[in-house]
């Protein structure tokens, strides 16, 4: 039996990790550490709360003396690392609390993973840490050995993790592993982001603010696949190495919002081009030959699927999502919309 913490558990992806993990191993013991910032939502964790092998725990990753204390009294086999300020626009907007998180949190659990014994620690970084790809250039993807470029406030404190996570191996000899992935969709993703925020708009038929010509390229996971990867890359994944995840689903921002209006059954009238973002990277494209070769996985997710399903979760689960874009998001998107 394992016990594992999983920091930023009440997001998107830590949530749905949470969720996977608990059935695929229930056996073991998670423990979810989330400081519960705007983006954090106590209830994308309902289903697992009164489950005795599952904790949560309020906590920052960068409040030292809280982690040591939660490390003293678990005592962690392993840590995955999702906790982090993950929206782009807002990184444009304020770098400082991406730095505070994602860097110096990143070292505050890492510490903590070395004050008790040398704990295994996996980063959950992103594609996002190479910058991006030329558009005419589809012969082009990112492998793990493609160098580090990055673009915004948010993807450079990534990357700044990842080089302090690369240091702590080398350095202290801490037991580590990093993913960088792709472009995630599924259940329980924030409607800030792009497929949440246009089925959000679109079943309340607002404006749906495409950045640009919407010609960017993203290449798409469903959530689960993504999760999937952490799993295999903790158990079997060799220490020190770093993981790209991607399932090869490549699409321009624009196909992917006419795809939703038509499932929805909306006009594409509701497609409003707004001021393009500050430094937009205009393709991401991983190559996941690595994991594929080493660890046999693979995406079982398609994206038609996915899609489909994810919508479907959005239609059954409004509580979910209107609770939030009833609070403090409307001011949020005042800002980041308003005069766009
Ligand atoms: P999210 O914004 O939905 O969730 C982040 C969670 O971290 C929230 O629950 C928040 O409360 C928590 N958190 C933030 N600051 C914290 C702090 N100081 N201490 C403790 N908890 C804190 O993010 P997400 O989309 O689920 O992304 C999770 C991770 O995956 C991030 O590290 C992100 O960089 C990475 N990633 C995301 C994607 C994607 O498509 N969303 C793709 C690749 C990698
Ligand atoms: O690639 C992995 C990354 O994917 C993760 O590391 C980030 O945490 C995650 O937020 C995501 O970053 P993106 O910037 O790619 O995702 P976002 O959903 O913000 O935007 C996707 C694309 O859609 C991007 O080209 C910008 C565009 N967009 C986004 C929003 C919110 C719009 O055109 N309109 C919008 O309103």
């Amino acid at each position: 039996m394992m016990t594992i913490i999983v920091t930023g558990g009440a997001g998107f992806i830590g949530g749905n990790f949470i969720h996977y993990y608990l059935s695929a191993h229930p056996e073991d013991r998670v423990i979810c550490v989330d400081k519960l910032t705007y983006a954090g939502n106590l209830s994308t964790l309902a289903p697992v709360m009164d489950n005795p092998n599952f904790r949560f725990c309020k906590l920052d990753i960068c409040d030292r003396e809280g982690v040591f204390a939660l490390f003293e009294e678990e005592k962690p086999d392993a840590v995955i690392n999702f906790a982090a300020e993950s929206h782009v626009d807002r990184s444009i907007e304020n770098p400082e609390i991406f730095l505070q998180t994602n860097i110096i949190g990143t070292a505050t659990m890492m510490d903590a993973c070395r004050a008790f014994g040398n704990v295994r620690y996996h980063q959950v970084s992103t594609d996002e840490v190479y910058g991006d790809l030329p558009l005419d250039r589809p012969d082009l993807f990112f492998t793990e050995t493609t160098p580090i470029h990055t673009s915004s406030p948010y993807s450079s404190s990534k990357a700044g993790a990842d080089l302090l996570v690369q240091a702590y191996q080398r350095t202290y000899g801490l037991p580590i592993t990093i993913s960088r992935c792709s472009n995630n969709y599924g259940p329980y993703h924030f409607p800030e982001k792009l497929i949440p925020l246009m089925i959000a708009n679109c079943l309340n038929n607002k404006p749906l603010p495409v950045y640009g010509e919407g010609l960017n390229v993203r290449d798409w996971l469903y959530v689960e696949d993504h999760c999937k990867a952490i799993d295999l890359i903790l158990h079997k994944g060799r220490i020190g190495e770093v993981y790209n995840v991607g399932g090869h689903n490549e699409m321009r921002n624009i196909d992917i919002v006419k795809l939703i209006i038509h499932e929805l059954g909306k006009d594409e009238s509701l497609i409003t081009y707004v001021t393009d973002r500050k430094g937009h990277d205009l393709r991401y494209a991983i190559d996941p030959t690595k994991i594929h070769e080493e660890l046999g996985w693979f995406p079982e997710t398609k994206f038609q699927d996915g899609i489909k399903k994810t919508i479907k979760w959005y239609l059954e689960n409004r509580q979910w999502w209107e609770e939030i874009i009833s609070g403090e998001y409307q001011n949020y998107y005042e800002k980041m919309y308003g005069n766009r």
